[in-house]
């Protein structure tokens, strides 16, 4: 029988069925990310990996992996994963679409409303005993009726932001690989710009310099994709510039971004700590899927979620 080695606590039971099958689980059972040293030991002896987005696996941990057939991501995005490297060494890799296309969405816009409302700060203004009197001009923000949202990238994730915008009057651009609005149209055109490509090297700072300086000066960048789209202190410095309105992220560059970080003293901008999937039905559904994808490679059939080879 095999051994699966689990590099997190994930929700739910389904880890319940690799044992039920037979099989040996290697559980990590602490609260932070495995580290790179006890990822090789552990991997090393393993036929199958569940793992996620803060565990890189490249060429050097395969190699050190002899038995290692099948690797189930847990999430999306897939990019700590060498996925041609894998595939090289006869090692299938999965991820976990579909699943959590609606509260990704549902976080986009989340974000998207509380930057056009500017929750955070009015929040603040009640906490911190602010709250002086009912002001009429007092905290304007945007309107959603009318605007334009530009979606990056409408897989599935962004059309659900999109069918979401539809319910809020939203005029909607989206600008995909394959072709819709020109991404400097969009730019230029959009009042949120929502991104949601997965992160690859013609995606690595796509949003730089030049493409904020097309941005509105009013207009709110949303990113609940990976944080590396975006170009950092090329952001921080459009935020101080007033290049662009406001930023809200639920992914940035780096992971997690340290309390003293510059990007949190910019204006107008929203952080959270990467939780566009994180309700217990999603997550659950994860695992769920992530299992089936394991269960499967151990059976010697293709991965239901195998992903596509570069
Ligand atoms: C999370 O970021 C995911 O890729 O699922």
């Amino acid at each position: 029988m095999a051994t699966v080695f689990v590099t997190r606590r994930f929700p739910g039971n389904a880890l319940a069925r690799i044992a039920a099958a037979g099989h040996t689980l290697d559980l990590w059972e602490e609260d932070r990310p495995v580290d790179r040293d006890a990822l090789l030991a552990r991997a090393s002896v393993a036929d199958a990996l569940i793992c996620t987005l803060t565990d890189r696996i490249d060429g050097e941990l395969l190699d050190a992996c002899p038995r290692l057939k099948t690797v189930a991501n847990y999430g999306v995005g897939y990019d700590n994963v060498d996925v041609a490297a894998a595939a090289a060494r006869g090692i299938a890799v999965s991820n976990t679409p579909d699943v959590l296309t609606d509260a990704t969405a549902d976080l986009a816009f989340a974000l998207l409303l509380a930057a056009a409302r500017r929750l955070p700060e009015t929040m603040a203004v009640v906490t911190e005993g602010r709250w002086g009197s009912w002001e009429p001009a007092g905290y304007l923000g945007h309107d959603l009726s009318g605007a334009t949202l530009g979606i990056v990238g409408a897989g599935r994730i962004g059309e659900a932001v999109a069918r979401r915008a539809a319910g809020f009057d939203m005029e909607v651009l989206a600008n995909t690989s394959r072709g819709g609005t020109p991404l400097p149209e969009l730019l230029e055109r959009s009042d949120f710009v929502s991104l949601h490509v997965p992160l690859t090297p013609a995606t690595r700072h796509l949003i730089d310099a030049d493409a904020l300086a097309r941005m509105k000066p009013t207009a709110i960048l949303v990113n609940t994709a990976r944080g590396p789209v975006v170009d950092t202190d090329a952001l921080i410095a459009a935020l101080h510039a007033g290049e662009i309105g406001g930023a809200a992220l639920d992914v940035t560059d780096p992971e997690p971004l340290p309390a003293d970080h510059p990007l949190l003293a910019a204006p107008n901008v929203l952080v959270l700590p990467h939780i566009a999937s994180a309700t217990t039905r999603t997550r659950t559904r994860m695992t769920e899927l992530t299992v089936d994808n394991v269960l499967a490679g151990l059976a010697g059939r293709p991965l239901p979620q195998a992903v596509p080879v570069p």
